[in-house]
């Protein structure tokens, strides 16, 4: 059977897991990410855990549709589903707001794991998964924006580092994103726009989108 193609977005995300990783997609609902991991023959293990006896079920019936071996099915909130021996290298949680990430992120002991690598795709509030980030001891090592069905997001990567530092709230939007790149300037045309729309005169938030504007050369 030919392997069915990702979107754009879950296609980003999984560029970014590194190949013969030991995989936990948390948050895995359809499961098409580790579905198409393994049959690409990137990696060779993963876990699909989800919260939701439904989206698992779905899982199961893309591996049995996709003939895909190799992908343990979890129960679960969060990260609470995966053990040491499961030896995990590499986590993507994508699909859900930064918060949520975040809030995962901070219940786990196991990610504080320096050789763990963590792949973070925002639905929305990716400022807020940024601060917590870099709040908690976790450094982005590689950021990106894309298009997908219309609709412009990011994916992060990004690592335990132990030095808990605290971020501007530019830094927070902007991230580790390339701004010469057309798909970053294009995220952060959209992070302004929702800024626009919450302002209404807030002299901090027009300060922010006043810097904003001027990294992507925008005219107010
Ligand atoms: C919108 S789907 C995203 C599916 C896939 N990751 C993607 O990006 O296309 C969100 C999934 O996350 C699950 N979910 C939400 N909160 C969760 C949590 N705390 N722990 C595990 N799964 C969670 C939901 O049940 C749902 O299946």
């Amino acid at each position: 059977m030919k392997l069915f193609s990702l979107d754009e977005r879950l296609l980003n995300c999984a560029s970014l897991v590194r190949n013969g990783a030991r995989l936990v997609d948390v948050g895995s609902d359809h499961a098409l990410l580790p579905v198409w991991l393994l049959k690409s023959g990137k990696i060779s293990f993963a876990i699909a855990s989800d919260i939701g006896e439904k989206p698992l079920l779905s899982g199961r019936e893309n591996a049995r549709k996709y003939k895909v071996e190799g992908i343990e099915f979890r129960l679960g909130d969060g990260l609470s589903t995966i053990k040491p021996e499961d030896k995990i290298t590499d986590i993507v949680i994508a699909g859900m707001g930064g918060e949520v990430i975040a809030k995962i992120l901070g219940e786990s002991e196991l990610v504080k794991d320096k050789s763990l690598r963590l792949i973070l795709q925002p639905m929305s509030r990716s400022e807020d998964l940024i601060g917590f980030l870099y709040e908690n001891g976790f450094e982005i090592t590689e950021q990106k924006a894309l298009t997908s069905k219309g609709k412009s997001y990011t994916v992060i990567a990004a690592a335990y580092s132990g030095r808990k530092l605290a971020v501007s709230s530019v830094f927070k939007l902007t991230g580790k994103l390339n701004l010469e790149d057309g798909e970053s300037v294009k995220f952060i045309k959209k992070e302004i726009r929702n800024l626009e729309n919450k302002s209404r005169g807030d002299r901090s938030v027009e300060a922010l989108l006043d810097e904003l504007r001027l990294m992507i050369n925008e005219k107010n």
